[in-house]
């Protein structure tokens, strides 16, 4: 039975690597077409107006336990709100608020966050100095030396410390809030302080 389980849970986790849903085929259209972007960014702009209770108007949070949306990548963004939607990761308000929005809502959503100025927090700067050679060794190669990431990973540059420090430590425990089997992989000989560390480096990245 455990084993079953498992072999359903690879077979998943490679179907949503590589099939394409729909959202994100749509996505990539609006992107190419630089008058159906602007109006999908404009759209997104007022389907966003209860996110910003949260997120912040332009995608830069209010809480340091809320994320920043703001210069995040559009497709990451939308793989995202498609697994709160599906719960296969975990978070009950964004669960709920997520299953009202309609298909063209979600992208016109992430398109009009990823438009927005990233922002960027003060960290301690020996922390952050440790934490470089850290990201160096163990991230840049899925999110970028510049920490940016790209369509298949997301932007860590500027994100919230705080929001930051609960996911890594998330995937690296198993909790099953929030599963990746690659970040499992890359996050598995982090210490505590080692998190502390890289996070004071991501969370100043311009
Ligand atoms: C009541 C506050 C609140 C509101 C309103 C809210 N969110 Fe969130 N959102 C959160 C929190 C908290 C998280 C982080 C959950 C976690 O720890 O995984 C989050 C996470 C996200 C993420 C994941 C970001 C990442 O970096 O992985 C996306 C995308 C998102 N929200 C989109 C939205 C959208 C779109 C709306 C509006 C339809 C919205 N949120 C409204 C609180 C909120
Ligand atoms: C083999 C590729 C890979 C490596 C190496 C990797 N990551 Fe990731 N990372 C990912 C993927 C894929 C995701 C998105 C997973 C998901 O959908 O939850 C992710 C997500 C994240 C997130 C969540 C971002 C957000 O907005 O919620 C953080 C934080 C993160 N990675 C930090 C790191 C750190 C720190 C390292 C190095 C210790 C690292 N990653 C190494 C692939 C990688």
């Amino acid at each position: 039975m455990r084993l079953f389980v498992a072999a359903a849970g690879l077979l998943f986790a490679s179907f949503s690597l590589f099939a394409q849903p729909a959202t994100q085929e749509r996505l990539k259209a609006v992107q190419g077409d630089p008058a159906a972007l602007k109006a999908a960014v404009e759209a997104g702009r007022k389907a966003s107006f209860f996110c910003a209770n949260c997120h912040g108007e332009t995608g830069v949070s209010k809480a340091p336990e809320v994320p920043n949306l703001a210069g995040q990548n559009a497709a990451y963004l939308l793989e995202q709100i498609r697994k709160f939607g599906s719960g296969e990761r975990k978070d009950a308000f964004m669960q709920g608020l997520i299953k009202v929005l309609k298909d063209d809502e979600r992208v016109q959503i992430a398109l009009f966050f990823a438009s927005q100025a990233a922002t960027r927090s003060r960290a301690d700067a020996g922390q952050a100095a440790r934490g470089g050679e850290l990201f160096a060794k163990l991230c840049t190669r899925c999110h970028g030396a510049d920490a940016h990431g790209n369509e298949q990973y997301p932007r860590l540059a500027g994100q919230n410390i705080v929001y930051l420090q609960s996911s890594i430590t998330r995937y690296r425990d198993g909790t099953g809030v929030r599963n990746n089997q690659l970040m499992s992989i890359a996050t598995a000989t982090l210490k505590n302080d080692d998190i502390v560390a890289v996070t004071n480096y991501l969370t100043q990245l311009p």
